[in-house]
């Protein structure tokens, strides 16, 4: 049985979506578990669980043999996710499958808040005494979702990256077919799986999703104060805001770009989603 934490997000529900085509035996610890049938389908096995209530994810966890753990971005991702890598250890879970972050920021000493977390917790599933595997894709291309008012509204994207640095991206769908191969197939422990397809330019990606919608979208570089400011009228937290433009500014230097192997291939089974296939399967999202 695999135990999935994250079920309901971007990744999440496209892994659901994997293991059902599957026929896996698993079992999502939600939040919310009418929210979660809702989006998830009522024959998804749910129990509630909050990351923030380690005895809940210990009862979730009962029966699992496998987890897989995934929670946004947060600042108490860390403490929240040791709390499952605990109760993996309490309960029969021998092997977790961490959805982590690039390696361009798992590092210990990484200026990316959310960067020095996923090493931190990477450090302590590693001497945890369980079988691990690390997922660390590239730059999502569900990203440009959260820039759909922009491009519908004014038709174009504004970002404070070159138009023409190369970005390792990939689709959430060819992380979540990744994290299905691994999760029910035997040879994964103790793996740090880099995945992206090859590079996409910011601005190829912003053509792709014109094309899709029939509509000219410009890609237009902005500078970094510029970006800065926009999250923060927007409403971004201080250490969101913070991380985001560490970020784009690790990808702006050219240090975000495709890990360059065939892994997606090899786990997934199949070739990596393009740019096109992305914006093609989205392309309610922008348009109004
Ligand atoms: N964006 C990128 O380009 C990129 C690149 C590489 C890696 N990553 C990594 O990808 C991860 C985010 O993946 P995503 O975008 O698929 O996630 P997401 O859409 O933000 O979904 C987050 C999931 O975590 C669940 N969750 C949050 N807090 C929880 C809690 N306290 N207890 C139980 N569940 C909780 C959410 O459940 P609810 O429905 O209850 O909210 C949701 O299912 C992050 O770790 C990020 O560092 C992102």
């Amino acid at each position: 049985m695999i135990g999935v934490i994250g079920a309901t997000g971007m990744t999440g529900r496209a892994l659901v979506a994997a293991l059902k085509a599957k026929g896996s035996d698993f079992r999502c610890l939600v939040r919310d578990t009418a929210k979660a049938a809702d989006t998830l389908g009522s024959d998804v096995e749910l129990v509630q669980a909050d990351l923030a209530d380690a005895a809940s994810i210990e009862a979730g966890l009962q029966g699992c043999d496998k987890l897989f753990l995934l929670s946004g971005h947060s600042p108490v991702m860390v403490e929240q996710q040791l709390n499952a890598v605990n109760a993996a250890k309490t309960t029969g879970v021998n092997h977790i499958v961490k959805l982590s972050g690039g390696s361009f920021i798992i590092k210990e000493d990484t200026p990316a808040l959310i960067g020095r977390g996923h090493w931190q917790i990477e450090q302590e599933i590693r001497a945890s005494g369980l079988d691990w595997t690390f997922l660390r894709p590239g730059f999502f291309m569900q990203n440009f979702l959260n820039m759909a008012e922009a491009i519908k509204g004014m038709g174009k994207v504004m970002m404070p990256v070159p138009a023409d640095v190369g970005l390792g991206m990939i689709d959430v769908r060819d992380t979540a077919d990744a994290a299905a191969g691994v999760l029910t197939s035997e040879g994964h422990a103790g793996q740090v799986y880099e995945l992206s397809g090859p590079n996409v330019t910011p601005a190829e990606a912003v053509a792709a999703i014109g094309n899709a919608i029939g509509k000219e979208i410009a890609f237009i570089p902005v500078p970094m104060e510029g970006a800065i400011g926009a999250m923060k009228e927007r409403g971004m937290p201080d250490w969101l805001v913070d991380h985001q433009s560490t970020l784009m500014g690790i990808a702006a230097d050219g240090n975000m770009a495709t890990y360059g192997n065939d892994l997606i291939e090899k786990l997934a089974g199949h070739a990596p989603r393009t740019p096109a296939d992305f914006a093609r399967d989205n392309a309610g999202a922008f348009t109004a």
